[in-house]
């Protein structure tokens, strides 16, 4: 594998960020880290969605132009990425200039093929979409299922595009590429979307829609928004129909699109449909990751339950984004919706991150102190008295599994999945120590077995530093220096044996590698 390119949605600026963006992003920035492990090109690219009608209106309603508003809330987006440590390699507004302009030659382009064509139309537009419903997807109320709100009967003369010309086509290549909508259960939905699927809108008027890319050559038309969010994966790159650059024939064709349940269809029929009208390759994978809801409740401003991601870390006074990252990424199976709260965030943080995995290196590295002064003897090693000590190696046998099953389960995106595996890891290792009791080994003065349950428990939790990178990066990176390990090693080059021979740490360097969130340190912090 040489290179990686993934995506997230791109956020509507209408407001500021809140948990469910941030669940996305923290979603592909796990899945970003963990592939930077596997090969040396992972290019990550975010950003906002700035255009429509809904960003207008909102714009309106505060009394600001639709770009100061723009400016202000892509801004928001950037500083919680930030706190969560999104580690982007790009970040793309729909209003920057370069996208701008490359969305109109691709309209010009497929208007000028005979893929867009204009047509005069009465349809059913729902705002919170910001796209036309068909009216048998509306509820019985004739509201949109989603957003719950009636949409608005809207008569224009628009362009359309002729997504029915490319229906067969699509339908094949979903059957033909079973894992190109994951998790595959997803598929059939879209093949059901698929099968009365008809041209759609691609423009709006003006007189309705002004804050959009415009027509080249039509004053009274702007681009509508999908066909110029959805641009954006290409965009970003650097493509153009005329001219493409050569990050984009580097990075071309898409690893995944990391995207929402609810904009499923725009990324499985309508993005295809217009990669295939450009002549460009298809995503390898569409991802659809399911929503978060709070306290079991779905989010809405006028419940008032929109939960803030910085909230969260303030709240909690964290030092690091580590464990919100780590509780959001393992929030939910596969592609399935998931919860916050207060409450259970502490309680699994705590169990995994803390009395699991973080306490076990802490004692580890204290005995290894308190019996050894903290140095690692060469008879140790497992290597040097194979199996002294029962366990040993069927652990090193789970760590090596471990890595391998991590790699499989990221390879569809089951983050959660992957995560349960590190912590049974973490819960083996645990296991290991209280079934060989190494305080005993050194009572009765078996001080090379003591030794090396040691050493065989440090050399797994480089593994573990390596496995839980992703999720947990400072805590990563603060295991790694108490181990001396280099978190650099790439997956395929781990083993299990990391830790070197010679003085490995002293008393006063051992840390906490994170700390209960209701530790008396944690309250002390919380009161500065
Ligand atoms: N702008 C479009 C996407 C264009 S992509 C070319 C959009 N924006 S959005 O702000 O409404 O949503 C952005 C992403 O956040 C989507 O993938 C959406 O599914 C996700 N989420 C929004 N609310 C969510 C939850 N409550 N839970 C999880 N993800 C959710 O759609």
């Amino acid at each position: 594998m040489e290179r990686f390119y993934l995506t997230t949605a791109i956020d509507y600026v209408n407001g500021a960020p809140h948990i469910g963006h941030a669940y996305e992003k923290i979603l592909t920035d796990v899945i970003a880290r963990h592939y930077s492990q596997r090969c040396d090109d992972v290019y990550f690219l975010t950003g906002t969605d700035e255009h429509g009608i809904k960003i207008q209106k909102t714009a309106a309603a505060q009394g600001k132009s639709p770009k100061e508003l723009c400016d202000e809330n892509s801004q928001k987006f950037k500083d919680a990425w930030k706190a969560l440590d999104i580690d982007y390699t790009k970040f793309i507004r729909t209003t920057d200039d370069y996208h701008e302009n490359a969305v109109q030659h691709i309209f010009d382009k497929l208007l000028k093929q005979g893929d867009i064509y204009k047509h005069s139309y009465e349809g059913l537009y729902c705002q919170g979409c910001e796209c036309f419903l068909n009216p048998k997807d509306l509820t019985e109320d004739g509201l949109c299922p989603d957003h719950l709100k009636k949409p608005e009967v809207v008569k224009e003369e628009n362009y359309f595009f002729r997504l029915s010309k490319y229906k067969d086509a699509i339908i094949k290549h979903i059957k033909e590429h079973p894992d190109f909508i994951l998790p595959e259960f997803r598929a059939n939905e879209v093949l059901n979307q698929l099968e009365d699927i008809q041209d759609i809108s691609v423009s709006r008027a003006k007189s309705n829609v002004q804050w959009g890319i415009d027509v080249l050559g039509d004053d009274e038309q702007s681009i509508y928004v999908w066909i110029d969010a959805l641009s954006n994966y290409i965009t970003a790159l650097g493509y153009d129909p005329e001219n493409s650059s050569d990050d984009f024939k580097k990075y071309w064709p898409c690893d995944v699109h990391v995207i929402g349940k609810d904009i499923l269809k725009f990324h499985s029929i309508y993005w295809p449909a217009f990669l295939m009208a450009l002549d460009l390759p298809l995503p390898k994978h569409i991802f659809a990751h399911g929503w978060i809801t709070i306290d079991e409740t779905k989010m809405s401003k006028s419940l008032g339950n929109v939960v803030s991601p910085t909230s969260v870390l303030e709240n909690f006074n964290m030092e690091y984004p580590d464990a919100f990252r780590y509780y959001m990424a393992t929030s939910a199976p596969c592609g399935r919706d998931g919860n916050y709260s207060d409450d259970d965030f502490k309680e699994k943080v705590n169990a995994h991150l803390a009395n699991s995995m973080g306490n076990l290196l802490n004692r580890t590295l204290s005995m290894l102190v308190k019996y050894f002064d903290g140095e690692v003897k060469a008879e140790f090693k497992l290597s040097c008295h194979p199996e002294l000590v029962s366990g040993s190696n069927s652990l090193m046998k789970k760590a090596m599994g471990t890595v391998q099953i991590v790699k499989n389960h990221f390879d569809n995106f089951e983050l959660a999945e992957a995560g349960l595996e590190i912590i049974s890891l973490v819960d083996a290792t645990n296991k290991y120590v209280q079934d060989n009791a190494p305080w005993t080994l050194a009572k009765e003065e078996k001080m090379i077995e003591c030794g090396q349950v040691l050493t065989n428990v440090l050399d797994i939790m480089c593994v573990i530093a390596a496995l839980i990178y992703p999720y947990c990066p400072n805590i990563a990176r603060d295991m790694a220096r108490q181990l001396s390990f280099d978190l650099n090693t790439k997956l395929d080059d781990l083993t299990t044996d990391n830790i070197k021979i010679g003085k490995l740490i002293s008393k006063e360097d051992i840390k906490p590698v994170f700390l209960r969130l209701d530790s008396e340190f944690a309250d002390k912090t919380s009161k500065k």
